[in-house]
C-alpha cells in the first residue's frame, strides 16, 4: 500500500494533464474519390462541374488534364507544388474515353459540432496510427482544451454556428499553420482562404493552455448538445437506436441512452484524472475478458448520481462510461461486471487515487431472452453504491438507537421496519427480488417500478468521511444477490 501511494504521488509529481488532438475528417481535395457524384475523380475527357453558386475551397495535389471545367463564383483552387489543371491534349487516358459531366459534391453541409466528423486521440501519433479515443458524444467535438487539426494539404469547409459565443479552444492547426495566439487567428480569419473555410454565426478563441486541473476539465460543450446530437443522429430522423436493455442508462454528455454501465466518482483534491484513467486502462481495459469493453472518462456537471444523506452541493463528478460490445441478453453484461472489478478495486485502493466515493449504475439485457418480449421487456438494471463504512455505521446508530428506546423520533424508523420485513420473507430470493426501498437513498422512481425477478437492485453505501477508508459491505453478497 505504501509503495503504491508512494508511486501515485511520483506520477502526481509529474502532472499530468494530457494533451487531446482532435482532427476534422471530411476534406474538399480534388483527388478525393468521395467529393465526385462519379465515384471518381475527373479524367480528361470529362466536363468538370463547380455548382456556380457553391462556395469552395479545394485543394489539388497533383496535375491534371481537363477539357472542360465549369467554376464556382466564389471559390479557390489550392495547388500543391506541381499541381495543376491542364488543357486536354487529344491523348485519351485509358478507361476515359468517353467523357461524361462530373459533378463536385464534397461541400456537403459539415457541421464542426458534428460528433461523427471528428477523430480524437492522445498524440499525434496515435492519430497516424488510428488509435482513436473513445468518449462520450459531446467530447467527440472538440473540448475548450483540445487541440484542433484539420490536416496539412487538405482543404476544408465547415459551418462554425454555436451556441456558445466563442468556439474555445487550446490550439487550431489550419492547412500546416499552427496558431496558438488570438491576434495570429483573427489575422487569419480575415483572409479569403479562411472565409470559404469557415462560415456561419461563430468565432474560435485560443487558450493556449492545458487544463490546469489535474482531476479534470469539463469538456464545455453542454450548451451545444443540441446541436451536437441532432448532427450525430441526422440520419435517423432525430431517433437513438432502441437500447436492448430495460432502464437503459442516460450519461451525462451523451445524445442517447445505453446497456452498460456507468460509475460516478466524487474526487478530494489528490485526485489525478490521467492517473486513474491510466490505472483502469493498464489494470482492467487491457485483461483479455475486456476485449470489446470502451471506456470514456469525463468529468461532469449535474445532478449527481450519487445516493447519499447529506444535501451535497452541486459540483462536478467524474463519470465512467463503459460499454460492451455484446447484444441481445448479454449486451452490457461485461460493462457490468468489470464496473465492478473497478469498484472493488476503488475500495481498496480508491484512498490513494483521491476517491471519495463512487457508484455504479448498470443495465444489461439480461434476463431480456427470458422473458422474450421485446427489447423494452426485461432487463436487470443494477444499482450499486459502494460505502460500507456509512451504512455499518448508520445501521450501528440504528441499532444503538433503537436499543435506547428513541428510535421511534428517529427519522429513518421504517428503513429498520423494511429490514425486519425482509427477513420475514421466507424465500431469500424474494426478498433479494423485491429489494428493498430504502428511503435513506434517492432512489430513481424508474428503479423502484422495475418489477420481479427482472431487477436486481444492490445498495452497498460506502463512505468514508474522517477514515477514508474503504469497506466493501459484507451484509449484501453480490453473487446470491444475482442468483
Ligand atoms: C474523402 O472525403 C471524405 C468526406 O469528406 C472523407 O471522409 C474521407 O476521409 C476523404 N478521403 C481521403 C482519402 O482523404
Amino acid at each position: 500500500m505504501k509503495t503504491l501511494l508512494l508511486f501515485f504521488v511520483f506520477l502526481q509529481l509529474l502532472g499530468s494533464s494530457r494533451a487531446v488532438y482532435k482532427q476534422w475528417i471530411p476534406n474538399t481535395n480534388f483527388e478525393n474519390v468521395s467529393n465526385w457524384d462519379r465515384g471518381r475523380v475527373p479524367c480528361a475527357n470529362d466536363m468538370v462541374v463547380f455548382g456556380s453558386s457553391e462556395v469552395v475551397s479545394v485543394f489539388v495535389q497533383s496535375p491534371h488534364t481537363l477539357s472542360n471545367m465549369y467554376l464556382p463564383l466564389n471559390g479557390e483552387f489550392i495547388m500543391a507544388p506541381g499541381a495543376g489543371f491542364a488543357a486536354f491534349d487529344g491523348n485519351y487516358e485509358p478507361r476515359c474515353e468517353t467523357g461524361s459531366e462530373i459533378k463536385f459534391t464534397g461541400l456537403g453541409s459539415f457541421q464542426w459540432y458534428d460528433p461523427t466528423l471528428w477523430q480524437a486521440a492522445v498524440s499525434l501519433e496515435d492519430l497516424e496510427r488510428g488509435k482513436y479515443m473513445f468518449s462520450v458524444d459531446e467530447e467527440h467535438v472538440p473540448c475548450q482544451d483540445d487541440d484542433v487539426l484539420f490536416r496539412p494539404e487538405t482543404s476544408f469547409r465547415v459551418n462554425i454556428e454555436s451556441s456558445e459565443q466563442m468556439i474555445r479552444l487550446r490550439s487550431i492547426s489550419i492547412m500546416g499553420q499552427k496558431f496558438t495566439a488570438n491576434d495570429t487567428l483573427a489575422e487569419y480569419m480575415k483572409s479569403r482562404s479562411a472565409k470559404l473555410q469557415f462560415h456561419g454565426q461563430g468565432a474560435i478563441q485560443l487558450s493556449n493552455a492545458r487544463c490546469p486541473d489535474k482531476s479534470g476539465c469539463e469538456c464545455g460543450n453542454a450548451a451545444d448538445h443540441h446541436r451536437i446530437c441532432a448532427a450525430l443522429l441526422q440520419n435517423s430522423e432525430g431517433r437513438c437506436p432502441v437500447p436492448m436493455c430495460k432502464s437503459p442508462l442516460k450519461p451525462a454528455g451523451h445524445c442517447c441512452e445505453i446497456c452498460g454501465a456507468i460509475i460516478s466518482l466524487e474526487y478530494s483534491t489528490g485526485f489525478d484524472m490521467e492517473v486513474y484513467r491510466d490505472r483502469i486502462l493498464h489494470t482492467f481495459l487491457s485483461l483479455p475478458k475486456n476485449a470489446g469493453v470502451q471506456m470514456a472518462m469525463s468529468k461532469v456537471r449535474g445532478p449527481r448520481p450519487f445516493l447519499g444523506l447529506l444535501p451535497r452541493s452541486p459540483a462536478s463528478f467524474i463519470q465512467i462510461m463503459l460499454l460492451d460490445n455484446r447484444t441481445g441478453a448479454q449486451s452490457g453484461t461485461r460493462a457490468e461486471e468489470l464496473a465492478k472489478d473497478i469498484l472493488n478495486d476503488m475500495a481498496e485502493h480508491g484512498e490513494s487515487f483521491g476517491i471519495v466515493r463512487g457508484s455504479v449504475q448498470a443495465a444489461t439485457g439480461h434476463n431480456w431472452s427470458a422473458h422474450g418480449a421485446g427489447p423494452h421487456s426485461a432487463a436487470a438494471t443494477t444499482e450499486m453504491v459502494v460505502g460500507a463504512f456509512f451504512i455499518l455505521l448508520l445501521i450501528g446508530i440504528v441499532l444503538l438507537l433503537y436499543k435506547k428506546g428513541i428510535l421511534r423520533y428517529f427519522p429513518c424508523v421504517h428503513l429498520l421496519n423494511r429490514w425486519k420485513r425482509m427477513d420475514d420473507l421466507d424465500s431469500p430470493e424474494d426478498a433479494v427480488d423485491k429489494g428493498f426501498d430504502n428511503p435513506m437513498f434517492d432512489t430513481p422512481s424508474s428503479l423502484a417500478a422495475v418489477e420481479g425477478a427482472s431487477s436486481v437492485e444492490q445498495a452497498t453505501e460506502m463512505r468514508s468521511k474522517n477514515t477514508q477508508v474503504y469497506y466493501i459491505n459484507p451484509l449484501y453478497d453480490e453473487t446470491e444477490l444475482r442468483a
